[in-house]
């Protein structure tokens, strides 16, 4: 299993990933691939024979003087087949050491996060990985789960 940036004919893989894995949540079958344009935002693309999981990570300015920086985990998934042996937490720890590698050029506090508090295989993962609620009520998912943010320090 290798990692790699993501390129423009990922898209689709990313899109139909998405709308399987974030279905309970909402609709993101488009926003996810067009994130993957954005600049600032750091897509990777974990490789067995093929794509089976990917993980979005973006920067953002922490406070109005744009003193500081954090990364935010967009979105993190692997295909339903891949699920349950680890590749959901090497994809993890490789968007901590994209949000820690981009120390080099900026001030990168912290890796946030936002997941729904039913997502029990997720919550599990990220409080396994170091990561800790910072706010208990960030509005609700359009599939009416409450959303949490997590936060880890970098
Ligand atoms: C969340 C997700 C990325 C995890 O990927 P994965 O490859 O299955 O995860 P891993 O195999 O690395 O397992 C991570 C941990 O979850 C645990 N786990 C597996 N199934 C679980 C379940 N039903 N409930 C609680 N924990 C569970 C595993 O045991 C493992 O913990 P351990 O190492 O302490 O045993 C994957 O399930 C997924 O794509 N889900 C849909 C998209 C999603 O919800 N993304 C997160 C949104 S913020």
């Amino acid at each position: 299993m290798h990692f790699r940036p993501a390129s423009a004919a990922d898209t689709t893989f990313v899109r139909e990933l998405s709308t399987e894995a974030f279905a309970p949540f909402g609709d993101y079958r488009d926003l996810l691939p067009r994130w993957t344009a954005v600049p600032g935002v750091s897509t990777w693309v974990a490789v067995e024979r093929a794509p089976c999981g990917f993980v979005m990570v973006g920067f953002y300015f922490g406070d109005p003087g744009r003193t500081w920086v954090y990364a935010d985990l967009l979105a993190i998934a692997v295909s339903p087949a891949c699920r349950g042996r680890g590749m959901g937490r090497r994809l993890l720890r490789h968007a901590v050491e994209v949000a820690q590698t981009a120390r080099t050029s900026f001030d990168v506090r912290e890796l946030r996060l936002t997941v729904a508090d039913s997502n029990e295989r997720a919550l599990h993962l990220f409080a396994t990985e170091g990561f800790l609620v910072s706010e208990e009520n960030h509005g609700r998912y359009d599939g009416g789960q409450l959303a949490l943010r997590m936060h880890r320090p970098l």
